[in-house]
């Protein structure tokens, strides 16, 4: 939204449009609708690549050969546990705290703890980025586990990333159908250009803050329900309309009172999100197997809504709107959605956070000034 007055510059309210920096990480291509990573199309990279893979792409600008991919998998695993002061740390937490707040405050503290000895070159901030992608998955399934008054499971080093992730929070893994799909959008949800989140963790780097402020930094820009928080508040609103029936009159009453419909919109992907029909696929399949009626209801709902977005306002949904539905099959309470979309983006985060030191300037934009005019203070009373 760009305004214009003959006494005011032109105004890019939410630097829409605004192209602020080169990027060779990621990039929408809007005529084919697609989204690549370091030219790669990530419909090509889900379900074919694992996420650790994509991990080393984002980070190194390739896919691993297979002697890189083992030493790569064999340090992700050996950098999964917490130490002891960590979990202290995190357990003192309210128990009532959103696990967005544990996992913000989790990274602070690495920072903390880290004796900020090296360089800062890329080499040490891939080593950091490493230990970061190793250790989120281990505080959110200790987190999840200690909301349900449960003991933390440790990792399990001969596991995948994806299926010790559901070993510490579940104690079991589940089939390869649903390990799959979580794979895929841990896949889709990890880099997305200059988003809210990531365009965050630039600002804080480019002021020459360490790794861990700009990860902080981002993980607050995330939780917000316009960014990632929306695959959580996707949840809450499909409870709140109830069934598929519903669906027309909680419309009319939502646009009535101009509420976003959660899940729905993008600002850069105008007539659909380029990753939604995959990660929609992998969700219907999870689906398909259920024997539970209520999966199916929910599913109709979640079809109903869709579709008269589409009818009634031609707007479609973004990742988060099937990507919620996923995470609820699989098992995950609503409020560690968004920590999950965490676990994937801190690949997306940290890749930015090298690329703009790279070529660091730093991010200051400027603000058209209509407060007052200069005035003189009053004499104090
Ligand atoms: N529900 C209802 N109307 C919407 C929605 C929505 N979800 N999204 C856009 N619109 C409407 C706006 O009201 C506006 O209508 P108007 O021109 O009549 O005022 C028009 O579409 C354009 O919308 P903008 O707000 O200009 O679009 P913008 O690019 O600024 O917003 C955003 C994008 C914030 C994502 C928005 O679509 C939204 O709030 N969606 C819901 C939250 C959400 O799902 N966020 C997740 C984003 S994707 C991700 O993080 C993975």
């Amino acid at each position: 939204m760009t305004t214009t007055s003959p006494a005011a510059p032109d105004i890019h309210r939410g630097l829409t449009g605004v192209v602020v920096d080169t990027t060779a990480i990621s990039t929408v291509i809007q005529e084919t609708n697609s989204l690549t990573y370091r030219g790669y199309p990530v419909q090509d990279l889900a379900g074919r690549r694992s996420f650790e893979e994509v991990a080393h792409l984002l980070w190194y600008g390739d896919l691993p050969g297979p002697a890189e991919l083992s030493a790569f998998q064999a340090r992700e695993r050996a950098l999964r546990p917490l130490d002891r002061t960590t979990a202290e740390v995190l357990a003192r937490l309210p128990r009532t705290c959103h696990p967005m707040d544990v996992l913000r405050t989790a990274v602070s503290f690495f920072g903390a703890e880290d004796p900020a000895e090296d360089d800062g070159s890329p080499a040490a901030n891939r080593a950091k980025s490493l230990a970061l992608l190793a250790k989120l998955p281990t505080v959110v399934a200790a987190d999840h586990r200690r909301r349900h008054g449960l003991a933390p499971i440790q990792p399990d080093p001969s596991l995948g990333y994806a299926e010790n992730f559901f070993h510490m929070c579940f104690g079991e893994v589940p089939d390869a159908e649903v390990v799959r799909c979580f794979e895929i959008s841990l896949v889709l949800y990890a880099e997305h250009s200059f988003n809210a989140s990531t365009f965050t963790a630039r600002v804080v780097t480019s002021t020459l803050a360490d790794l861990y402020s700009a990860v902080t930094a981002a993980i607050g820009a995330l939780k917000g329900p316009l960014h990632g928080g929306a695959n959580e508040a996707v949840m809450h609103m499909l409870g709140e309309i109830g069934a598929p029936e519903r669906v027309g009159p909680w419309l009319d009453e939502a646009f009535a009172a101009k509420r976003k419909i959660m899940g729905f919109g993008h600002r850069v992907y105008k007539h659909g999100d380029s990753r939604v029909p995959l990660m929609q696929e992998a969700t219907d399949r999870l689906v398909a197997r259920s024997t539970d009626p209520a999966t199916a209801r929910l599913a109709a709902l979640h079809t109903a809504l869709r579709d008269a977005m589409a009818t009634r306002k031609g707007i479609h949904p973004n990742l988060d709107y099937p990507a919620g539905l996923a995470y609820h099959l699989m098992g995950f309470d609503v409020p560690t959605f968004t920590p999950l979309f965490v676990m994937s983006r801190v690949t997306g985060w940290t890749a930015h956070i090298t690329e703009q030191l790279g070529h660091n300037a730093l991010i200051r934009p400027l603000a058209h000034y209509d407060g007052p005019g200069q005035r003189p203070v009053p004499a104090a009373s």
